[in-house]
């Protein structure tokens, strides 16, 4: 069953169309890799499946529900959450406050801040951050910042996380790491939709991958049927 639909999903900067009429959908439970080279559009469909911006023309759909249009705000209560290319800590936070803030945007009202304060411990514990729990965030190497997000993300009650160049910048233990992370949260039972230019993890770790380029899907598949595809072989190659 899809958790995630689109549908035409479309956006132009000026006469750009940074995505062009993109059909998706992921399925409850699966794990998709987005991939294409640089300026393809992949941050910008994240962007418009988490609300930043709204598709012109498409639409989009969240468990069912037509989330285009919604703030981001609103989609994320709703169960989508997602971490940034760039990282987007509050840096002068301690690690803990950072995950709890996202604990608490999650927390029904009414529900006690020490449930909140519990599952943020659980998460960062989760992430392998206990240690560093009142450090602030931004005194971590780039690869605890990234699980930051990732707890923080998480911490919403998150059933879909998207996860924009997870791995990117990282060396390769900590790639590895991080690859064994999204194994985790898979096994936590949250969808994932993840971009990655590094082809060893998104080959490793997903179901399914989709391939954007110019603004286009121009092929979605099996990680063996993508990386057989003549398409894609000549998008990479011939770049
Ligand atoms: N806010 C914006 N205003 C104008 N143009 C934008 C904006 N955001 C992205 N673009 C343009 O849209 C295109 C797609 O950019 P996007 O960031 O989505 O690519 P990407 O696939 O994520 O690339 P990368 O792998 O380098 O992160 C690029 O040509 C980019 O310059
Ligand atoms: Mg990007």
């Amino acid at each position: 069953m899809p958790i995630l639909e689109g549908e035409k999903v479309t956006k132009y900067f000026g006469g750009l169309a940074a995505v062009s009429k993109v059909d998706f959908n992921v399925d409850q439970g699966e794990v998709v890799g987005l991939i294409g080279p640089n300026g393809a559009g992949k941050t910008t469909l994240f962007n418009l499946i988490s609300g930043a911006f709204v598709p012109k023309p498409g639409v989009i759909r969240f468990k069912g529900e037509n989330i285009t249009g919604s703030k981001p705000h609103q989609i994320c209560r709703l169960g989508l959450s997602r971490t940034f290319q760039e990282v987007k800590i509050f840096a002068n936070m301690p690690v803990m406050q950072n995950v709890l803030l996202g604990s608490l945007f999650g927390t029904p009202t009414g529900m006690a801040s020490a449930n909140a304060a519990k599952e943020a411990a659980e998460l960062l514990d989760f992430v392998g951050l206990s240690a560093v729990g009142k450090t602030p965030a931004g005194g971590l190497t780039l690869a605890n910042q990234k699980r930051v997000e990732v707890a923080r993300a998480l911490a919403t009650k998150a059933e879909l996380l998207l996860l924009d160049e997870l791995m990117a910048g990282l060396n390769p233990t900590e790639t590895a790491e991080a690859m064994e992370l999204v194994t985790r949260i898979r096994g936590r039972g949250v969808t994932i939709f993840m971009i990655e230019h590094v082809m060893k993890a998104i080959m490793g770790v997903c179901d399914r991958i989709m391939v954007l380029h110019h603004g286009e899907k121009i092929a979605d598949g099996t990680p063996k049927e993508i990386a057989t595809s003549k398409t894609v072989i000549e998008v990479y190659l011939g770049e």
